[in-house]
């Protein structure tokens, strides 16, 4: 089990030399590309201002890489302190098996019920009335990241929605660029879909297919044409051949792509790079054509560690995440919108605005892992990586196995 040290720092206050307990925690996320290091550094000097000290777990490779590392660890008898995973069911397992903090008491003590926004948030954190995740961000998925001069070399308007992106693609490939970038990994081809699924068939249509598992939905023309957008921008990323996601943000900064459907985290790397919203890149929300969010991102979970003094770092921790100074600075880095609405986000650019616009008019849908079991929803993301990468599978061939996935779905 990794080691949590308890070390005596000695500080000097009011003249006399203090001794305070300081509390190492091993905190594992997959936050490693330069935005999201920038934000999760954020965290860090949060929590080491508490006296206490953040050890850093950072898993390169994404999520689809890092969850399995972080449950064989917390179910194999070597916890981290704090993980990080998705809104949603993905710790469920972990939590049902008792494997997992109960933060209830600091919780309440601080009016978590009161403070987070939207509620589903914090309901995903909670089973059977017991509060296991503090949730840390909003981040959603459904943006189209523009390169303004991606576009001016190709001598066309920047897009302001996916038909005209989609219409636009010979003038870029004539220009030399990539349509659409798109990192290899599969949860990125599974992210492309469903960003197209919700903006092109609607949030209800997606709502009742996911949540609801309607397989007559899934079987009607509003879907068929999803696929046929899928088959689309199946194409125009077929010389992306890049591995990351943040590979491919840059291929948007540098102006080598014209476009990348990705989640906001995206954003981090367009600040980190310098660019300015509206000036060097573009937002489609929803893909300019249904302006949704889903409220998907990130929460930590805490587990159960057999020291009180670990326990009372684990609290300190949570809290520490969820004040408004954490809040405003973390999110600001991240991309992401805070989970609070009492902050002062006065330094938001117009892409974050348009984010918080359609956060506070209530347009927002639950993430898939919100609405499925995780068994289920592997499936149908493996159909969706299969079909970006196997040309030879028509779109009605997908559409014909997703009707069958979600026929079987739970
Ligand atoms: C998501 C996560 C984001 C972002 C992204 C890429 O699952 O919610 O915080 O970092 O992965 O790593």
């Amino acid at each position: 089990m990794k080691l949590f040290k308890t070390i005596l720092t000695a500080s000097t206050f009011l003249g006399a030399a203090a001794a305070v307990h300081a509390t190492e925690l091993e905190v594992t996320h997959w936050w490693t590309s330069g935005g999201e290091a920038a934000a999760v550094a954020e965290f860090a000097k949060a929590f080491d201002a508490t006296g206490n000290k953040w050890v850093d777990g950072a898993i390169a490779g994404g999520g689809g890489t890092a969850r399995p590392v972080m449950i064989s660890r917390i179910t194999g008898g070597d916890p981290m302190a704090a993980t990080q995973f998705n809104h949603g069911r993905q710790a469920e397992e972990l939590v049902e098996a008792g494997l997992m903090r109960d933060l209830t008491e600091v919780a309440e003590k601080e009016g978590w019920k009161d403070i987070i926004r939207p509620a589903s948030l914090l309901e995903s954190c909670t089973l059977d009335g017991k509060v296991y995740c503090v949730p840390v961000n909003i981040h959603s998925q459904q943006w189209l990241w523009l390169s303004n001069k991606a576009f001016e070399d190709a001598g066309v308007p920047v897009p302001t929605n996916w038909e005209e992106f989609a219409a636009a693609a010979p003038a870029l490939e004539e220009a030399g660029k990539i349509p659409l970038a798109m990192g290899q990994q599969p949860w990125q081809t599974t992210l492309a879909f469903q960003v197209l699924l919700v903006a092109l068939a609607g949030p209800d249509a997606y709502t009742k297919i996911f949540g609801e598992q309607d397989a007559e939905l899934a079987a009607s023309p509003e879907i068929t044409k999803v696929f046929e957008a899928a088959d689309q921008a199946r194409s125009m990323s077929a010389d992306s051949d890049v591995q990351d996601w943040n590979q491919a943000t840059n291929l948007v900064i540098t102006g080598e792509a014209g476009g990348q459907i990705m989640g906001d985290w995206a954003q981090g790397e367009f600040q980190v790079a310098g660019q300015v919203a509206g000036e060097d890149y573009t937002c489609l929300p929803g893909l300019g054509v249904n302006e949704v969010i889903m409220t998907g991102g990130d929460a930590f979970y805490f587990p159960v560690i057999d020291d009180p003094e670990v326990s009372a770092a684990q609290d300190q921790l949570a809290s520490v995440m969820l004040s408004p100074e954490t809040q405003v600075a973390f999110n600001l880095k991240k991309g992401s919108l805070p989970v609070r609405s009492d902050v002062d986000l006065e330094a938001v650019n117009d892409c974050m605005r348009k984010g918080l616009d359609i956060l506070d008019q209530g347009n927002i849908i639950q993430s898939p892992d919100q609405l499925m079991s995780a068994d289920s929803l592997v499936q149908i993301n493996d159909l969706f990586v299969q079909f970006f990468n196997d040309p030879n599978m028509s779109a009605e061939a997908a559409q014909n196995t997703f009707v069958q996935l979600i026929e079987n779905a739970d």
